[in-house]
């Protein structure tokens, strides 16, 4: 649905997005996840069609964002970052004056509209002007607009920046309940709101694009994949405990927290899933050791994600 193409955007000299290709389809929540400045915005605008690229080309459901932009467009519903609306209007004059720019008409238009402010339980504040709304429901009329002509294609700019964490999980489960039938594409630096709602993450830094794969796979290649966490009980030395656990061969070390009695047990790189867990496992029951608990790690996206930002990783 989404066809990006060597998209280039050059400022002056600076070179801040460079040469990015990508497809995605239906059903896909795709993340761009990069710090600040990593070029996830403008992007977003080359795609959407408010900022032409210096080269390259877009698609969105077939039409060429530059040669057929409107109809390109039509298939768009976008939050700019920020959530930009007109201050001194009310949701209920904004998101109608949104309706008729997007050609609903009649019964649709009405249906929509009360759909829409329903979803986003507007109806309180659809009289009183926008600027004089809190940040959460400011966003909340961002998004109204951009699901207004139920488009195709969502694409959300940080859409749970500055919102408290009721808010953003709000807006992550409107982004997953919309997700089955439509390609949404969200950019964030939140790392868990990638774990929480993407299907697919697309790492960018300084305009490349370094990482695209699941948030799993991507986890994965994180050091603590297939780690185990264990907190011993009273009466278990944590000195004994690690020294067994560091003889076995599937265990690459250990990182302990001595005044919470916690271990992390690294596994040895290679080592099957569930192999180090199973041998700490055993190590516990033929000791008797007292354990609080004992769990497995996927791995940690934020460690993997500061290893491919700063080009530690291979
Ligand atoms: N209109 C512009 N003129 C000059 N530089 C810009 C402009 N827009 C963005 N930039 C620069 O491009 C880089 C990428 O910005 P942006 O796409 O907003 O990053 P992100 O959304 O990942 O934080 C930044 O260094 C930013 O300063
Ligand atoms: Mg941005």
């Amino acid at each position: 649905m989404i066809k990006a193409d060597g998209l280039t955007k050059r400022y002056g000299r600076d070179t801040v997005v460079n040469d990015l290709s990508f497809t995605c389809q239906r059903g896909e929540v795709l993340g761009f996840l990069g710090p600040n400045g990593a070029g996830k915005s403008t992007t977003m605008k080359m795609v959407t069609g408010f900022v032409a690229p210096s080269a390259g080309r877009a698609e969105v459901c077939g039409h060429d964002i530059a040669t057929d932009g409107l109809a390109a467009r039509r298939k768009i519903g976008y939050l700019p970052e920020g959530a930009p609306c007109y201050a001194e209007m009310t949701p209920g004059s904004f998101l109608a004056f949104i309706a008729d720019i997007r050609g609903l008409r009649g019964e649709k238009r009405t249906q929509r509209l009360e759909e829409v402010a329903d979803r986003l339980h507007l109806g309180p504040v659809l009289g009183q002007s926008i600027e004089t709304l809190s940040k959460g429901f400011k966003r909340r009329v961002g998004l109204a607009q951009a699901i207004l002509h139920d488009p195709d294609v969502l694409i959300l700019d940080e859409p749970t920046d500055g919102l408290d964490p009721n808010q953003k999980h709000e807006v992550r489960e409107l982004i997953r309940s919309m997700s089955a039938d439509k390609l949404i594409v969200i950019s964030t630096h939140i790392l868990e709101e990638v774990e929480a709602v993407c299907s697919r993450a697309i790492i960018i830094a300084n305009g490349e694009i370094l990482a695209d794969d699941t948030p799993h796979t991507l986890a994965g290649r994180s050091r603590y994949h297939n780690a185990v966490r264990l907190t011993i009980g009273d009466g278990t030395g944590i000195d004994e405990v690690i020294a067994a656990i560091e003889r076995l061969d599937s265990v690459d070390t250990t990182e302990s927290d001595r005044d919470h009695g916690s271990i992390i047990v690294v596994a040895r790189s290679g080592s099957a899933d569930m192999r180090t867990w199973q041998d700490v496992a055993n190590l516990v029951q033929s000791n008797d050791w007292t354990i609080e608990s004992l769990q497995l790690e996927a791995g940690r996206l934020d460690e993997v994600f500061r290893q491919i930002t700063r080009g530690e990783n291979s």
